[in-house]
């Protein structure tokens, strides 16, 4: 079993249903199953065997699945809670949803959508949302960065915004879709590191400016490094400023060398950075950005995601 496992335990006083969604689980991969029939026993099981995700029945004698949920999250309040409830009980498993479950899903379900909705409860649990300690801190560095140079105000969260979308255009699964998104936030800042002079430079840079430049991607990874949550975002942000050709920084690695999440930020990178005012300059119109977008094709970024990219931007 990967040590990436999911560990779930699944709880209900029916017998064959229990068999049924341990059975259908089986068939996927990535999952480390355990069972309770009763709500108590449940407890006990968060508990003494840590699960990530609880999958439990609402109507159950003894302690309900709502007693349950609400027991669960005071010892677990990590622990992603996914309610099978039915069409009866579909006005509790709301209620709960607002008390801190994650998903519900009504009985009797179909075998798909039954490992669906599981499957993005094991997304979540594999990409948890960040705490509130590393939004404040993310969010103290935002701001710190928009102080120093204005023209990034909002770029960060325009870029992420636009990374998700290309994302979840090109069919990536949800956990890829957040991780990029999450990179795509904190991409820029390093830029705390590099000087106002070069930063808020109107001419080109010169040799020792450029390098300087360079580094921020180097010093984003850095900030970003401590915090759990960002683990899996360090390769997308260290690399967003590659070029396909090989030509980008800091590694000058190429094509697909380049980490999947870094060459999708980089071409919602290079649009934000066109369509934004710079101190030197207006945002340019959509029409030029295009075809800018369109010659660096294949050389900056790559070709695919361009396309797909322009193909939204043409749809508004
Ligand atoms: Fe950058």
């Amino acid at each position: 079993m990967s040590p990436d496992a999911v560990k779930i335990l699944l709880v209900d006083d029916e017998p064959t249903v229990l068999s049924l969604m341990k059975s259908i689980l089986e068939t996927q991969e990535g999952y480390l199953l355990d069972v309770a029939t009763n709500g108590e026993d449940a407890l006990a099981k968060v508990e003494a065997t840590q699960p990530d995700l609880l999958i439990t029945d609402l109507k159950m004698p003894r302690m309900g699945g709502e007693a349950l949920a609400d027991a669960a999250l005071r010892v677990r309040p990590d622990l992603t809670i996914l309610v099978a409830t039915g069409n009866g009980t579909l006005q509790g498993a709301v209620e709960l949803m607002k008390r801190g479950v994650f998903d519900y899903i009504t009985k009797p379900f179909l075998v798909s959508d039954f490992i669906d909705r599981v499957n993005r409860a094991a997304d979540i649990v594999r990409c948890p949302p960040l705490s509130k300690d590393s939004q404040a801190v993310i969010g103290s560095l935002m701001t710190a960065l928009e102080t120093k140079d204005p023209y990034l105000k909002n770029h960060s969260s325009r870029v992420a915004a636009l990374s998700r979308q290309l994302s979840v255009d090109l069919g990536l699964p949800a956990r890829r879709v957040l991780l990029i998104e999450r990179a795509a936030l904190v991409h820029d800042l390093g830029k705390i590191g590099v000087s106002e002079a070069v930063l808020h430079k109107t001419g080109p840079l010169d040799k020792d400016e450029f390098d300087q430049m360079k580094r921020h991607p180097v010093y984003s990874a850095d900030i970003i490094r401590p915090l759990k949550e960002f683990k899996d975002c360090i390769q997308d942000v260290y690399h967003h400023h590659e070029r396909i050709d090989g030509k980008g920084y800091p590694d000058g690695i190429v094509g697909s060398e380049i980490p999947l999440g870094a060459r999708i930020i980089s071409v919602c990178d290079s649009y934000d950075a066109m369509a934004s005012d710079r101190p030197y300059r207006r945002g340019l119109p959509w029409n030029a950005i295009r075809q800018m977008l369109i010659e660096a094709r294949g050389s900056q970024l790559q070709s695919e995601f361009v396309d797909v990219f322009l193909n939204r931007m043409d749809q508004g």
